[in-house]
C-alpha cells in the first residue's frame, strides 16, 4: 500500500525524515512523498533533504511563497491532480504549517483517510495562522498521533473520538538523536561564515509575524536581545522572513557588533551544533522549545503561550512573552546559573516513526 506523505516547509522535513525511513524499511507499505515548494530556498530546503537523508520528491507542486489565502488555495489545486494520480491507500501530514492543512482538505474531501503526526497541540491563541491550522487538520484527520500525553484531552475536548488517537512520542526527536553525533561544530559553522565563536555563547531564533512584522516590536526585542548579547554574545541565524523585516525597517545597527552575530538560515546539522552546546537559546520557535527541552539547554520562550506545555512542565522551557524586562529577568536567572534542568519527557526517545508505521501497517499492511 502507498502512503502519501507531504511536506512544505522547514520545521516538517526534521518530521518526515524518519518516516519516510520507516516507510521505506516496511516490507508492507511504501512512501510516496510531494513537496509543496512552500520553502524552496536552498537553505530553506535543499540543505535539510541531503543533511536528513530525505529522498528528492517524487513530485514538487513549486507553490513558494504568498497570502494565507493564496498559498493555501494554491497548494489546494496543484495537489489534487497529484494525488489522483497517486492514488494512495492514506495520506500523512505533519506539523501545522498552510501545507498541512492545505493537503489535508484536499485528501478529507476525497475520503482518502488523513493521517496527522503532531496532532492534538493547541496554544488556545487562534492570532496564530498555526493554530487554526492545528484545528482544522485534526478535525478532519482519521489517525491522529501525539507527542505529549496533554494532546489527547485537547483532542477528546473537541469531540475527536479516542480510538483514533496514539500517542507515540516525537519524531522530530527522532531525527535530532538520528544525527547528533553528525552535528557540525559550531566553531566550524561560525568559521565557515567568516564569523569567530565566542567562548560561551546563546543561539536566537526569531520568525513569527507577532514578533517581526511590527517595528516598535521587533526593535524592543532587538534592543533587550542586545542587552543580553553583552553580558553573554548571541548567535542569531536568521529567518528569510526577519531578515527582510529588519531591513524594511532599517533596523541593521542593531545586529551589528559583538553581542550579536548575524547568520543566515542554517542547515540542519549546523543548527543542532550550534543548540546543542549553547548556554542558553531564546526563540519563538515550536521545534526549538522541543529540541532544546531534549538536549537539556534551557530555553526562553519570546511568546506568551505555547502549544507544547510539557516543554515547560518538564523540560527546560520558560515562556517569557515580549516585554523586555521580563526576558531580561529570565536571561538573568538562566546567566546565575538558575536555568531549567528539565528531564526528557515520555517517549521522547528516538522510536517514535517506528510506533507510527507499526500502527500504520495494522491498517494497511
Ligand atoms: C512557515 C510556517 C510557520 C513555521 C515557519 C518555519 C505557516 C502558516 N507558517 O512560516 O509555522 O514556523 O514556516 O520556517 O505555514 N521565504 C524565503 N524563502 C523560502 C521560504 C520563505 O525567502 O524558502 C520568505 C518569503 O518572503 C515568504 C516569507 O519568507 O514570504 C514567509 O514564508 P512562509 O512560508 O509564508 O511563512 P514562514 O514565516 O516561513
Amino acid at each position: 500500500a502507498t502512503i502519501l506523505c507531504v511536506v512544505g516547509a522547514r520545521p516538517n522535513f526534521m518530521k518526515i525524515a524518519p518516516i519516510h525511513a520507516q516507510l521505506r524499511r516496511s516490507g508492507k507499505l511504501r512512501p510516496f512523498l510531494v513537496h509543496t515548494g512552500q520553502h524552496y530556498d536552498a537553505a530553506m530546503k535543499d540543505a535539510f533533504f541531503t543533511q536528513l537523508g530525505i529522498p528528492e520528491p517524487d513530485v514538487d507542486l513549486g507553490v513558494g511563497s504568498g497570502s494565507h489565502a493564496w498559498q493555501t488555495a494554491q497548494i489546494m489545486q496543484r495537489f489534487e491532480p497529484v494525488l489522483d494520480e497517486a492514488a494512495p491507500e492514506a495520506v500523512l501530514v505533519v506539523g501545522d504549517v498552510n501545507s498541512t492543512i492545505a493537503c489535508g482538505l484536499v485528501a478529507a474531501k476525497k475520503q482518502i483517510p488523513l493521517i496527522h503526526v503532531e496532532a492534538g497541540l493547541r496554544s488556545r491563541d487562534r492570532t496564530m495562522p498555526e493554530e487554526i491550522n492545528r484545528v482544522l487538520t485534526d478535525q478532519i484527520s482519521d489517525l491522529l498521533f501525539t507527542t505529549e500525553r496533554s494532546a489527547r484531552d485537547n483532542l477528546t475536548a473537541e469531540g475527536i473520538d479516542p480510538s483514533r488517537i496514539h500517542f507515540v512520542g516525537n519524531v522530530m526527536i527522532d531525527a535530532l538523536r538520528a544525527q547528533l553525533e553528525r552535528a557540525m561544530p559550531a566553531a566550524q559553522t561560525l568559521q565557515r561564515h567568516g564569523r569567530a565563536l565566542p567562548p560561551q555563547y546563546g543561539v536566537v531564533t526569531l520568525h513569527r509575524p507577532a514578533n517581526v512584522d511590527d517595528p516598535d516590536v521587533l526593535a524592543r526585542l532587538l534592543n533587550v536581545l542586545a542587552e543580553i548579547g553583552r553580558r553573554l554574545p548571541l548567535v542569531f541565524p536568521c529567518h528569510p522572513r526577519t531578515l527582510q523585516k529588519i531591513e524594511a525597517f532599517g533596523l541593521q545597527d542593531m545586529v551589528e557588533g559583538p553581542a550579536i552575530t548575524l547568520l543566515p538560515p542554517l542547515g540542519y546539522l549546523e543548527m543542532l551544533g550550534l543548540v546543542k552546546d549553547a548556554r542558553l537559546v531564546l526563540t519563538d520557535s515550536g521545534g526549538l522549545q522541543e529540541e532544546t527541552t531534549a538536549l537539556g539547554i534551557p530555553c526562553i520562550t519570546l511568546r506568551d503561550n505555547t502549544e507544547r506545555p510539557i516543554t515547560v512542565t518538564e523540560g527546560t522551557n520558560t515562556l517569557a512573552g515580549r516585554d523586555p524586562e521580563r526576558i531580561r529577568r529570565c536571561a538573568d536567572e538562566v546567566l546565575a546559573g538558575g536555568g531549567k534542568r528539565g528531564r526528557v519527557p515520555e517517549l521522547w526517545d528516538g522510536r517514535a516513526a517506528e510506533r507510527i508505521v507499526t500502527i500504520l501497517e495494522r491498517h494497511w499492511g
